[in-house]
């Protein structure tokens, strides 16, 4: 197979064009946002069949739920060196119990659980292109900054294609989980004395001046893996969009590669009709949803503060293209409070199903926007529940240290003599 150049990386703001093979990671113009587009290969039925063909290989990049959409992620990459685990490939989970907590009769919720990719979260299906690209461009080292799942990823990831990676993370804001795996999986990690905002400032100048490959979802290649979350679930809805597509929302990566998946999807003809999307900020880092509220009339900044440290993010990077994917689907920005994120997470959790406590955002953001009508009972929803509940285990321990008015879910352990008469009390209750 040889590499043809059906893709081009265009500037959002200046619309200068790059080679996709340009490792410039920014506009060399204006300094804008990249991105890319495809010459699509085939049309909605035929590329349909084809992604299902590849449903059954057992190995290799057919076998990832991100490379077996690959005339819509990146059609020239060439089969050997794509590096893959390989990922996606995640359930589509209903839940009587979530759902009714939500405020639903019936099954009308799905849930998309991306917590089940190689490293736990959804950060997986962007990585394997970016450091596939990354190879593809010859770089000799990456970099990201990160709130702890993108540095987990890009760890694994660059160990498995054997390239030094460097990461820039808050001190003392990120989860216990997400630090071992980037510990573990050998990235070089600077405990920056300060937010992820700072991180994201330092890790941009710092790539642009060393030559490192910055593979933030401000690298275009990252949100082309990301779109796939959207393909996958459509097609495990047969491609019957449902109403709505409910997410968390941080650096706004992922909000946007929603809404050029689904941009995409309907030009190509995979689906018929656009769902709206639902972003959802915890209400102490919520500078996308006041912004929203204003029709999007300036762009805001806050310092930010929330438990649920994957979104404690005050500036977006990925503005003007997340603006975007509300308005083009008709979507919705919304906010939950942190009490309202725990509990939604307990819930979620003793479903048996279990996610960190970003990811818990989208589903009591769902249940907010059900209580006020925006969503109806008629609705087909799917939340997308973004990481695994090991990312966060201080979270839970102290969740369910103590059972309090304000904590109903809370599952403290209960400390024992080694005898079966302790049992039988605890039995009896
Ligand atoms: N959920 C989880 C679990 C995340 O880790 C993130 C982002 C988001 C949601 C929000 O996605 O930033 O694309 O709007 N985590 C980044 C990181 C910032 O560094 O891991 P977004």
């Amino acid at each position: 197979m040889t590499s043809l150049a059906t893709s081009v990386q265009v500037c959002e703001d200046c619309g200068t064009e790059l080679d996709e093979l340009n490792p410039a990671g920014a506009c060399p113009s204006c300094g804008g946002l990249l991105e890319l587009r495809h010459t699509l290969i085939g049309e909605g039925p035929a590329l349909r069949a084809r992604f299902a063909g590849r449903r059954s290989a057992l190995r290799g990049p057919d076998a990832s739920g991100v490379w077996r959409y690959r005339e819509m992620v990146l059609p020239s990459a060439r089969l050997d060196p794509i590096v893959t685990h390989p990922e996606g490939n995640t359930p589509l989970l209903d839940s009587r119990a979530v759902a009714r907590w939500v405020g639903f009769d019936s099954d009308r919720l799905l849930i998309k659980h991306e917590g089940h990719n190689p490293t736990g979260s959804f950060k997986d299906r962007g990585m394997t292109v970016a450091i596939t690209q990354a190879k593809r461009s010859s770089a000799r080292a990456v970099a990201c900054a990160s709130t702890g799942n993108t540095s987990a990823s890009l760890a694994a990831y660059a160990a498995r294609a054997e390239l030094p990676a460097l990461v820039f993370v808050p001190k003392g804001k990120v989860a216990g989980g997400k630090l071992a795996q980037t510990i573990a999986y050998g990235a070089r990690t600077l405990f920056v004395r300060g937010g992820f905002d700072e991180c994201l400032t330092l890790a941009r100048s710092a790539s642009a001046e060393l030559g490192i490959h910055l593979l933030n979802s401000v690298n275009p290649f990252r949100i082309e893996g990301q779109k796939t979350i959207v393909f996958e679930l459509l097609e495990q809805l047969d491609w019957k969009a449902p109403d709505w597509i409910a997410l968390p929302a941080g650096n706004l990566g992922n909000t946007s590669a929603f809404g050029k998946a689904l941009r995409e999807a309907r030009e190509a003809g995979l689906i018929d009709r656009v769902p709206r999307l639902c972003a959802v900020q915890a209400e102490g880092a919520a500078p996308f949803a006041r912004s929203f509220a204003h029709g999007f009339a300036e762009r805001v900044t806050v310092q930010p503060e929330t438990i649920a440290t994957a979104i404690r993010i005050g500036a977006p990077a990925s503005w003007n293209r997340a603006v975007r994917a509300i308005r083009e689907t008709n979507g919705v920005v919304t906010t939950v409070t942190d009490a309202e994120i725990l509990e939604a997470k307990a819930v979620i959790d003793a479903a048996g199903i279990g996610c960190e406590p970003a990811s818990a955002a989208s589903v009591a953001g769902v249940r907010k926007l059900l209580a006020s009508g925006t969503i109806s009972r008629d609705d087909r929803v799917v939340s997308v529940l973004t990481g695994h509940l090991l990312k966060d285990p201080d979270a839970v321990a102290e969740y369910h240290a103590t059972r309090t008015a304000d904590r109903p879910h809370a599952n403290p352990p209960i400390e024992i003599e080694p005898r079966v008469s302790e049992v039988e009390r605890v039995m009896r209750g």
